[in-house]
């Protein structure tokens, strides 16, 4: 088929590149014509797992093309799929003017083409939203109405950033919520080479779809995290009670990984929108709520144990691994890394970061501190260092490299280090 992205970012371009290794035609479409050069260059404009090689194979078999031109890439394509961003508002409610524009200047082209066309939304939008803005806007703007002439849908997506590709390529399940069959039948076809359950259900059900599964993943973290505080009091291993926790199948052991909690562009953020959009319907989001305050104090755990290692931790060079939200990704968006690094400049410590792919973004927000350009650059006469992001680099450090340190506190927020390479550090939860 012939399709349509529109937004490039990790989403959007993933989906695109994954799409078009599956032999669809696929046109992307972003408002930023620095990152549509980049991609037609087959240069991937963000670090993601395998996303440049695919990019550069799919480019050669004629199979992807990027532009800034949405009336093109719409006349080309019978379906596009809106991956622009909907960031957070002050009050954790979304933000939608990307996603209105986008409705509208699609709007615009459906007017005058004289095709039935499927529009999908994929960006993460609060229940009800593509019902009451998005397709309305739509509407207005083609004089169409939905059902005739035009079709609308909500396809979320499961990516992982980091592993987007790979997700993209290899999900759970397929949602896809439909306005009408006719509509859905062509979103089904996109998807007709992948082995995964196809779900499809109304568009409202496919939104809440989710939400939830996002507010469920960051509630087992911050519950990990919370047992993970009591079993550190108690000299127990939280990973070791996981294990044994998550072979229950009803519980499973993913995502019960105890550490400097949650970061990124959607655990916080679409936790957080569901917790605004159930307020506005009256109902006390207090679970909610507390999966993220219990998120946000597990990143001062990190620097409260580093204080009782270290009393005054003024001019001491600390040595922070890992800045991006997660391993194999450059997005530093929400990182705990940013929280941890806040703390220790305003105690007066001297940061030096490393990150394989993240220090640039990070440069953005601390110009002040120091970046070393690998691990054991940062730990030369460090005082202390504290591993903020499972980067695979981090798992095979030993006591050589940790002996470049001139102090011997090592802070571990992921549980990468391994016991048989460096004798003593101390866990964050074990
Ligand atoms: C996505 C989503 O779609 C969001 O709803 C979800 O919660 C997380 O994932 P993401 O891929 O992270 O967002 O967005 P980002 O990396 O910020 O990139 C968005 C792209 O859209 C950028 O390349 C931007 O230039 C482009 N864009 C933005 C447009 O093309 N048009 C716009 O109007 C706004
Ligand atoms: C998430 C969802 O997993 C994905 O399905 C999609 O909806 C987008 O949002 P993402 O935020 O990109 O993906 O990455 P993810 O791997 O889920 O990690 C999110 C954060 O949780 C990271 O900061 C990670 O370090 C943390 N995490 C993850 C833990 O602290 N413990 C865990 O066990 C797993």
């Amino acid at each position: 088929m012939n399709i349509c992205i529109i937004g490039t970012g990790y989403v959007g371009l993933c989906t695109g590149v994954g799409l078009a290794s599956r032999g669809h035609k696929v046109f992307c479409v972003d408002i930023d014509s620095g990152k549509v050069d980049k991609i037609n260059r087959g240069q991937a404009p963000i670090y993601e797992d395998g996303l440049e090689e695919m990019l550069q194979k799919v480019l050669e078999d004629d199979k992807i093309k990027a532009t800034t031109d949405l009336k093109e890439a719409i006349s080309e394509t019978d379906i596009c799929f809106i991956s622009v961003p909907t960031p957070s508002m002050q009050d954790g409610s979304i933000e939608l003017k990307y996603i209105k524009r986008v409705a509208e200047d699609v709007g615009s082209v459906l007017k005058n083409l004289d095709k039935y066309y499927v529009v999908v939304v994929k960006s993460t939008i609060v229940p009800g939203t593509t019902e009451d803005a998005v397709k309305p806007l739509i509407e207005q703007a083609s004089g169409k109405s939905a059902g005739n002439g035009f079709g609308i849908c909500m396809n979320p997506e499961f990516l992982r950033e980091g592993y987007a590709l790979k997700d993209f390529l290899n999900p759970d399940r397929i949602i896809i919520g439909q306005d009408d069959s006719k509509a859905g039948d062509v979103v089904n076809q996109v998807y007709s080479g992948f082995q995964a359950p196809i779900m499809r259900t109304n568009i409202k059900t496919a939104e809440m779809i989710k939400y939830t599964a996002n507010s469920l993943l960051a509630t087992k973290i911050s519950f990990s995290n919370e047992i993970g505080n009591v079993c550190k009091k108690l000299g127990i291993d939280v990973y070791d009670v996981m294990k044994g926790v998550g072979m229950d199948n009803r519980i499973s052991e993913k995502f019960l990984g105890a550490g400097c909690g949650f970061g990124g562009s959607c655990f916080p953020k679409d936790v957080a929108a569901l917790a605004a959009r159930a307020e506005k319907l009256g109902v006390n989001p207090m679970l909610l709520r507390q999966v993220l305050e219990t998120n946000r104090n597990q990143k001062s755990v990190l620097v409260e144990q580093l204080k009782t290692s270290i009393d005054d931790l003024q001019g001491k060079k600390i040595a922070v691994l890992g800045l991006a939200f997660n391993p194999n990704t450059d997005d530093i968006r929400e990182s705990p890394a940013i929280e941890i690094i806040s703390r220790l400049k305003e105690i007066g410590a001297n940061v030096i970061a490393y990150d394989p792919k993240a220090s640039e973004n990070m440069r953005a927000i601390f110009p002040d501190i120091n970046y070393a350009d690998n691990v054991k650059d940062a730990l030369k006469e460090a005082d202390a260092c504290l591993i903020i992001t499972a980067w695979d680099e981090f798992k095979n450090l030993s006591d050589d490299d940790f002996g470049l340190m001139r102090g011997n506190v090592i802070i571990e927020g992921r549980k990468v280090l391994k016991y048989e390479n460096v004798k003593s550090f101390q866990g964050i939860c074990w």
